[in-house]
């Protein structure tokens, strides 16, 4: 597998493979990689001759400095469970290569970024919009692969290569879980072992959420149910939790007769904050 610190090698590396008549994937993470993201890695491979993934912390995406500051690193392993699942190339780039300037960029996607993670993260989808542009203009892939756990990011991100015409292909790839049901995630590894065993609440609420909606319950009774799920639940915190149309993230206040529904959770586990969402 090739490693890139600088985009000029980089593309040099990419323009060689399409050259030679290659199908390029991307696989954008910020590391501390899981099983999730190697699922990703694996449907690249399926559909794309050449896979190629990057690992940056994205300081733009972040509105909390400490959470920018504690996100996990694990560079080394990550570069060797790359390897070992076939990936070919991998773009670890320091902050100054994406960001050699102050950016002056802001986006807005209107409703899609005001909701949910954008109410309590304000600027988080700006950030991640650039640094997405960024990296669809270096490596022009043919598709790219992003996980279902971050469903609102999907969302942005489609609007993103609709509205710019980045000609690439978007796959969203199914959250995978551990054992119990939690959402894997790099933020996990910060968990300790009380918040661990307690943060499966969030799959847990959602499981329920699903089959009373399903079962003709309203929105606002299965909040209410949820609110309390958490609150029981020690070292637990609801952020939000909302039934929203899967396209264009409307808020819900009756599921019946809406189109796809995707049910979304946010919370706390002591500071560490989790998400994760579940299609009705
Ligand atoms: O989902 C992530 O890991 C990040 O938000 C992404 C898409 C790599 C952008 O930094």
């Amino acid at each position: 597998m090739e490693i890139f610190k600088q985009i000029a090698p980089f593309k040099a590396f990419l323009k060689g493979a399409k050259l030679a008549g290659k199908t390029v994937g991307l696989v954008p993470t910020m590391g501390a990689l899981h099983k999730g993201h190697i699922s990703l890695v694996e449907a690249s491979k399926t559909q794309n001759s050449v896979t190629v993934a990057t690992i940056f912390v994205n300081p733009t995406q972040f509105n909390n400095p400490e959470d920018l500051k504690k996100y996990p690193k694990t560079l080394d392993k990550d570069v060797a469970l790359l390897e070992k699942v076939g990936c070919d190339a991998v773009f670890c780039p320091e902050t100054e290569e994406m960001y050699d300037q102050p950016s002056r960029i802001k986006f807005d996607f209107g409703h899609l970024d005001k909701v949910m993670e954008g109410q309590f993260r304000p600027g988080h989808f700006s950030g991640v919009a650039l640094v997405v542009s960024k990296l669809f203009n270096i490596v022009e892939p043919h598709h790219a692969y992003f996980g279902q756990k971050d469903w609102q990011q999907f969302a942005v991100i489609r609007t993103l290569v609709e509205e710019l015409k980045f000609g690439l292909e978007l796959h969203y790839v199914p959250t995978m879980r551990e054992a119990d049901g939690l959402a894997m995630s790099s933020r996990n590894l910060r968990l300790d072992a009380q918040q661990r065993a307690h943060a499966t609440i969030f799959y847990k609420a959602l499981s329920y959420a699903r089959e009373a909606l399903r079962s003709g319950q309203d929105v606002a009774d299965v909040r209410k149910r949820v609110q309390s799920m958490v609150d029981q639940e020690p070292g637990m915190r609801l952020e939000y939790f909302e039934a929203t149309d899967s396209k264009n993230l409307t808020v819900l206040d009756n599921v019946k007769n809406a189109g796809q529904v995707i049910l979304c959770i946010a919370g706390y586990a002591g500071e560490i904050r989790l998400i994760d969402n579940l299609f009705l």
